[in-house]
């Protein structure tokens, strides 16, 4: 998997490096482990001792959209509609530094009780079972829209309690801001286009906030609306943005997660053989299909003050994107990091971040793809990949696939 090849390792988003991300990486590892990209103006960095201490550093802003810039020059409806969708990324906690951050998440955390997850495991393999019996009348599973995009999706819709009109709304919202995190060099007309559909998204929460707000229930957005720490509660705006944020991160990663891991299963079949055979390694299975291809490959940070690092200084005022899937396929943390392990021991992957910004949202997302793959692997024994060439998102960002199908 990841044999160096000749590869243009600033362009992270050419068909290659969509394909195959951890060839680049593993040069840019070895030769530049500090290195600039003109094409996004910013740098990376892709070894796990550097990503790991980066995620760490409080030196490094989380406020990274502040500075964040293409890599050319934009007209002003396009500044416009930028700004606008900037303030998804600063006003949300993983936009933002302390002590804002700890207000906002510690505000959000409460409705992430581990009460909530419990009471919603039996739900989610509710789902998972309804899903698969409906691919069962077809013939075929075609596992992202069958399995992987529908289940987080309903997960989320259910935690939140997003009325059935709302979830197109939603739907478009979250697909923007997925959208947002892939693109190097916007299309004209492009930012407009999606700042426009956050708009719609917001009005459309705006609803239901005050509706919720007359009438509280039992769900993740009357939590938010009434949580309160220190006397302080989350104002109108900063709801609709959480509400976004987290319906995009409650399920463009988890959709990733259930399709990269099940392809990962097919291109390695002694390591599907072996999770046949012991199913009690679903909770390693799970962190190693995370590790192996991860869905989540950069988060971004930006410096404060001039950062030194491998004889490299980097400018304040710049953007950093440290390469958590490079960084999981280290060979100096993880001996033989191409070959997927099931069973491996090696410690801690960075898929979801680490520090105080670690993912909100990694014990729901374990619990969501076990149950997936679980079923997956009892109800379907004959599962097979029916096409070899499989269709990558554009997107080196969140790395996914378009399609993944299979015969049983
Ligand atoms: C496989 C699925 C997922 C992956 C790979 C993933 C990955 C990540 C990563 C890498 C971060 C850290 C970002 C940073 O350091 O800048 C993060 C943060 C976060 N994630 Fe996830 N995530 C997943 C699922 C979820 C789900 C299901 C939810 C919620 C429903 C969620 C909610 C959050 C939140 C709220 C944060 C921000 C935490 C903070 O800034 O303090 N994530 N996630």
């Amino acid at each position: 998997m990841e044999q160096l090849i000749s590869i243009d390792i600033n362009n992270l988003v050419s068909p290659a490096a969509l394909n195959n991300p951890y060839a680049l990486y593993a040069e840019l590892r070895e030769q530049h482990p500090v290195h600039y990209n003109p094409m996004f103006a910013c740098w990376m960095l892709t070894r796990y001792e550097d990503v790991s201490a980066a995620l760490q550093n409080k030196s490094l802003s989380s406020n990274w959209s502040e500075t964040y810039a293409f890599g050319r020059e934009l007209i002003s409806s396009e500044m416009e509609a930028l700004r606008h969708i900037k303030t998804y990324f600063s006003l949300w906690m993983q936009g933002m530094d302390a002590p804002d951050h700890t207000r906002q998440r510690n505000l959000s955390a409460k409705a992430f009780a581990p009460s909530t997850l419990k009471r919603i495991r039996h739900e989610i393999e509710g789902i998972v079972q309804s899903l698969l019996a409906k691919a069962k009348t077809k013939g075929y599973l075609e596992i992202v829209a069958d399995l992987a995009v529908p289940l987080p999706a309903a997960v989320i819709f259910k935690l939140l309690s997003i009325p059935a009109e709302g979830e197109s709304y939603v739907r478009a919202t979250s697909h923007t801001i997925a959208e947002f995190f892939g693109i190097m060099n916007p299309a004209p007309g492009q930012l407009e286009r999606m700042s426009s559909v956050l708009q719609q998204g917001e009005e459309y929460l705006k609803g239901l906030i005050q509706e919720r707000r007359r009438k509280p229930g039992d769900d993740l957005l009357s939590a938010l609306i009434t949580a309160e720490e220190n006397g302080q509660v989350l104002g109108e705006n900063e709801l609709v943005i959480i509400c976004t944020m987290l319906l995009f991160a409650g399920h463009e990663t988890t959709t990733n997660l259930i399709s990269n891991g099940t392809l990962a299963l097919f291109r390695n079949p002694d390591q599907l053989a072996l999770l046949r055979q012991q199913p009690q390694l679903m909770e390693s299975a799970v962190e190693e299909l995370l590790r192996y291809d991860s869905p989540v490959q950069v988060v971004y940070r930006s410096t404060t003050t001039p950062l030194t690092l491998r004889g490299v200084t980097i400018p304040a005022g710049q953007n950093i994107m440290l390469g958590l899937g490079a960084a999981n396929h280290d060979g100096a943390k993880f001996p033989e990091p191409a070959q997927l392990k099931l069973t491996r021991q090696d410690g801690r992957h960075m898929s979801f971040g680490y520090g105080p910004h670690f993912c909100l949202g990694a014990a729901l997302a374990r619990m969501e793809a076990g149950a997936a793959f679980t079923a997956l692997l009892a109800q379907f024994p004959n599962l097979t990949l029916a096409e070899e060439n499989v269709q990558r998102r554009p997107n080196f960002a969140l790395r996914g696939l378009e399609r993944l199908r299979c015969t049983f």
